[in-house]
């Protein structure tokens, strides 16, 4: 038997599935093709965001299943750069609209600031800003377009912001983590508040499954590395959401009925990820990696921390030959993409970035 039918309950007694899937970085038409196919092989339970693009492939496979719409758990967010009341009702509105749906099962502010400052370690908190969106997910869930609120990539300060300024408690968090980057700080915090913990990258975007380690402690088992960072998160009491465009991988990933001995979570937990290692991103190349470490940057974490324009910046103090080449290398890095992969968009702006960064004016 799978968790996967098995529900969390959040604090206003809501019922939650136990494992989502996961819809980043797929496309409108993939999402519909990838969420049918999960509708079919069991999943009750998906994550979408605003930001994603998708919300209408989602919400078409949804509606195409002939699943009750009340038996199927839907999650979408607020995107990070919206930071003021008005935006915030905005895109709820489109949301619900671009889903095809009259309320969604979760809805979240994807981060408590705007990307481009999460990725640079950006100080500024934006408690009043979020204290302001909060507000409009509160009247979201009084109109009933949403039947529970949350955040996403919250630390303890930003959660007490919302406690101190809000009406209701968050019901959710969503964070990263997956085996070799657990937060159990955080994890403890928001378990004392009643805030249900949701693990995003359960799978570290497909990093863990080149980690030697971790494929022997699945192997162990008699499993693969996915359902081995499923099934650790479920033991830790959070809510895995792993991604998979693959009809096979989306049962693998439901095929969780084995437990993961107290000894080997305690080993897992000592595995500072072998599979942050810059080496195994994709793009980084061993010219890049030694730049990076040249830098400071000797890990994934270390490199998302800094993210990508910030450890551009510091390759650029070091060595004024890093290029508009390395910053796409980066950013592919980072989102655990091919170079070739990323939307123009990113490509546009990384070379805006490099001939700003050149020009000496940042
Ligand atoms: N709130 C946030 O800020 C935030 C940030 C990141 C992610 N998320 C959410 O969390 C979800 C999951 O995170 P993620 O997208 O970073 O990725 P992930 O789930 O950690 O890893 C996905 C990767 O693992 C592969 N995979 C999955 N199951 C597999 C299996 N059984 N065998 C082999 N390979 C397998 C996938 O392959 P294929 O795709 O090729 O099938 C994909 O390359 C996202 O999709 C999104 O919904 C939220």
């Amino acid at each position: 038997m799978s968790e996967c039918n098995e529900f969390y309950t959040l604090s206003n007694g809501v019922k939650i599935p136990k494992i989502g899937l996961g819809t980043w970085q797929m496309d409108e038409d993939t999402a519909e093709r990838a969420v049918s196919a999960a509708l079919a092989a069991g999943y009750r339970h998906i994550d979408t965001a605003a930001a994603y693009g998708n919300e209408r492939g989602v919400g078409r496979a949804v509606q195409r299943s002939g699943i009750p719409r009340a038996q199927v758990f839907v999650t979408t967010k607020v995107p990070a750069e919206v930071k003021t009341y008005r935006g915030a009702k905005d895109s709820i509105a489109r949301s619900l609209e671009d889903l095809g749906m009259g309320y969604v099962d979760l809805l979240l502010i994807h981060a408590p600031k705007p990307w481009d400052e999460m990725h640079a370690g950006g100080k500024e908190p934006h408690f009043a800003e979020n204290a302001a969106v909060w507000r409009a997910l509160e009247e979201a869930y009084e109109a009933g377009q949403a039947r529970a609120i949350g955040v996403s990539n919250f630390r303890e300060e930003d959660v007490e912001n919302i406690l101190q300024s809000g009406k209701i408690v968050p019901h959710a968090d969503q964070i990263k983590a997956h085996i070799g980057n657990f937060p159990a700080a955080l994890a403890a915090y928001l378990r004392g508040k009643g805030i249900l913990a949701e693990a995003y990258s359960p799978i570290a975007t497909g990093r863990l499954l080149r980690d030697g380690t971790i494929a022997a402690a699945a192997a162990k088992y008699g499993v693969g590395v996915p359902q081995l960072c499923v099934k650790y998160l479920l033991q830790k009491g959070f809510l895995p959401l792993p991604k998979t465009t693959h009809p096979a991988f989306m049962t693998q990933d439901l095929q969780t009925d084995f437990t993961i001995s107290g000894e080997d979570v305690a080993f897992l937990d000592g595995v500072k990820a072998a599979s942050s290692r810059l080496a195994d991103l994709p793009n980084v190349g061993g010219r890049l990696e030694a730049r990076l470490k040249a830098v400071g940057i000797h890990d994934f974490e270390q490199l998302s921390e800094a993210g990508a324009r910030g450890a551009w910046l510091r390759l650029d103090a070091a060595d004024g030959s890093a290029d508009e080449e390395d910053l796409a290398a980066l950013e592919g890095a980072l989102r655990g993409t091919e170079k070739e992969a990323l939307p123009p968009s990113v490509l546009a702006e990384g070379a805006a970035f490099v001939r700003v960064a050149k020009a000496g004016t940042r």
